[in-house]
């Protein structure tokens, strides 16, 4: 069943998903999750573990399941995905079946500028490669996803995408 209190952020690593969604539930007074956490915390392991030790499928099947829990709860609230996961095991249908997706579309020069040292070695997709293999790799995933990405009910399109612009975008969905 639909319901637009349920808001699901998607985009590239290094987007702001996380930032933007804290702020996001902040204003709108509802908790914010951020999938990777809460695949973490039902795992009882770090993602860069999990991916090495269980394989990627592993962690896409973890993902499609945590969504679909998340979904079925009855609650308003703000999540993060992970970048991947809008690509996987037709995830954006799932999402959009219920809650209002939202794009956030930052260009590449951007992301690239936030994925510091430290926040490369938490994405275990960018383990062991240089600043120009972490480039190509995020040129070549933005072509591959930007497909999945699109399908959100909202796009936001910027380096500094703000609370109240998703808000102002988000409120049309509640009538
Ligand atoms: C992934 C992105 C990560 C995390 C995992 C895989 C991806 O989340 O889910 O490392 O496939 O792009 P962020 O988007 O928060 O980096």
């Amino acid at each position: 069943m639909m319901d637009p209190r349920k808001i699901v952020l998607v985009g590239m690593p290094g987007s702001g998903k996380s930032t933007l969604g804290k702020e996001l539930a902040t204003r709108l007074n509802v908790p914010f999750y951020d999938l990777d956490d809460l695949i973490e915390e039902k795992e009882g392991k770090k993602i860069a573990s999990l991916f090495p030790e269980k394989g990627e499928g592993y962690f896409r099947k973890l993902e499609t399941a945590v969504i679909s829990e998340m979904l079925g709860r009855d609650e308003a609230f703000v999540l993060a995905t992970g970048g991947g996961a809008p690509c996987y095991n037709d995830n954006m249908k799932l999402i959009n079946s219920t809650g209002v997706s939202v794009f956030l579309d930052v260009p590449l020069n951007h992301i690239l500028e936030r994925l510091t040292q430290s926040q490369v070695e938490l994405r275990p997709l960018f383990s062991g490669m240089d600043t120009s293999e972490i480039i190509l790799k995020l040129k070549n995933m933005y072509v591959e996803r930007c497909a999945f990405y699109e399908k959100a009910k909202i796009k936001l399109r910027g380096e500094d995408i703000s609370p109240e612009l998703l808000i102002s975008s988000w409120m049309p969905f509640l009538k």
